[in-house]
């Protein structure tokens, strides 16, 4: 019996990086999975390679900065799959560095619709279908910076901060009622998109910054993303949890 053997589970952002990554694993482990993301072709690609490998998957079109997305989304996993017991809300974004006194006030929007409303668009209609399934479990990817602030990322770092606030919040409202709700924050990951943004001596700058002096990896995200929705961690609720390589430690 594998781990998540007949669970149902929707990966926000799962087209990409970390929210792949766990949708892969999930999947190997027995989940049903419903990759979504704002680009549907890059969720129909990792639907399709969980499948290839002999796992079920159903990719959709989701950007979670629509509450509309987020209802349907649910319906999507309840029709397709037949219920919802686990949920990832990965999808996030960043912006271009800036001062505070010179933020552009759209990119602050998008960054909140994005990171902090369309985790609250997911559990807004997650949590209820998955006290109506009989219980469940969702984690929220925050950030280290959910818990120490850099220049120049207001609205990252906001964002990130008030998911471990939104996380509380749900969890005191439904972890009674069988669903559980942890925030997890990784350090820099080290994907392609963080490497080629980076000059070598920004990257190892970085690297420096942690007490693991390298980066994390998706796997290692995903291994305490998995662990969180599982049920070994039956009396974890309502908490916020590093897997950063020391970044927060100083
Ligand atoms: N990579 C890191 O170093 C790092 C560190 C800490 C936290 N995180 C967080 O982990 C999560 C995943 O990051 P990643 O590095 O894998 O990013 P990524 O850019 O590789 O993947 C993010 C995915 O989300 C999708 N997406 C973007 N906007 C969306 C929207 N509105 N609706 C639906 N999907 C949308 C993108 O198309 C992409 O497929 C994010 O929340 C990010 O803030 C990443």
């Amino acid at each position: 019996m594998a781990r998540f053997d007949n669970k149902v589970a929707i990966v926000t952002g799962g087209g990409s990086g970390i929210g792949a990554e766990i949708s892969r694993e999930l999947a190997a482990e027995g989940a049903s999975v419903v990759v979504t993301d704002i680009k549907l072709d890059a969720a129909q690609m990792v639907a399709d390679e969980i499948i290839a490998a002999g796992g079920k998957a159903a990719a959709f079109e989701q950007n979670t900065a629509k509450w509309e997305d987020s209802e349907a989304a649910v319906k999507f996993a309840q029709d397709t799959f037949g219920a919802l017991h686990l949920a990832v809300n990965n999808a996030g974004i960043g912006a271009a560095p800036q001062t505070i006194g010179d933020y552009d006030i759209a990119a602050w929007d998008r960054v909140r619709a994005v990171n902090l409303d369309g985790v609250f668009y997911g559990l807004k209609f997650q949590l209820p279908a998955m006290v109506a399934a009989g219980g469940g479990a969702v984690v929220n990817m925050a950030s280290v910076l959910g818990s120490v602030g850099i220049a120049q990322n207001a609205a990252y770092v906001t964002s990130k901060h008030a998911l471990t606030g939104l996380t509380k919040v749900a969890a005191l409202e439904y972890t009674a009622q069988g669903v559980r709700t942890n925030a997890v924050g990784p350090g820099f990951i080290d994907t392609p998109l963080v490497r080629s943004s980076l000059s070598p001596e920004a990257l190892t700058a970085l690297e420096g910054e942690h007490a693991s002096r390298r980066l994390g990896t998706d796997k290692e995200v995903a291994a305490l993303t998995l662990f969180l929705l599982s049920d070994a961690a039956s009396f974890i609720s309502g908490s916020y949890h590093l897997v950063d390589g020391g970044y927060a430690a100083h």
